[in-house]
């Protein structure tokens, strides 16, 4: 009688180890086909942005999205454009300095002008500037991050520059 009910025992405790094996499967199925239809949402940065109206920006610099947006806002006396705020050779942030009128990049000390031109340092390209249009309904300043200006620039003693005439094109200019 005592072996019966071991064997018994036995037999119940493999067959619950076998249905938990089964069990396990069919959850784990069942887990993975809802992360597949309802996967996690991913919250990128929007690329195409808002940066209120163009009179909310006077002549010079504004720093105002440099942090939330990585851009800068320029507006010269013809009008206005948008630098992106990452160096061209490494990518990091360059700081402006007013006393000097130039962006310094705190990473290996490539010095931007106001215009994005390369005044000393590593990066071989000038800053990049983005595609720009007015809203016709609220007369916002939409700005398109992933759409960006990259001329050829050439080498003069003064650093790696660019006619400026022929930056201050649409979509990269508003005459505004
Ligand atoms: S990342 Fe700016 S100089 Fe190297």
């Amino acid at each position: 009688m005592k072996d019966i009910d071991e064997t018994i025992t036995r037999r119940d405790f493999f067959s619950h180890v076998g249905w938990g094996g089964v069990a396990a499967t069919l959850g784990g199925s069942a887990f993975s086909f809802y992360r597949f239809y309802f996967p996690n949402v991913l919250y990128e940065t929007q690329k195409v942005f808002k940066i209120g109206k163009p009179s909310d920006y006077p002549e010079g610099l504004s720093e105002k999205w440099k942090k939330e947006r990585q851009i800068w806002v320029v507006r010269n006396e013809r009008g206005l454009y948008v630098m992106i705020s990452i160096c061209r050779h490494l990518g990091c942030t360059p700081n402006w300095f007013q006393d000097k009128q130039a962006f310094l990049c705190p990473c290996h000390g490539s010095i931007f002008s106001i215009e994005g031109n390369v005044l000393g340092g590593p990066s071989p390209r000038l800053l990049w500037r983005a595609a720009l249009k007015i809203d016709p309904t609220d007369g916002q300043i939409i700005v398109d991050f992933n759409h960006r200006q990259d001329p050829d620039p050439m080498s003069t003693e003064q650093g790696l520059r660019v006619d400026e005439a022929s930056r201050e094109v649409e979509p990269f200019f508003l005459k505004v």
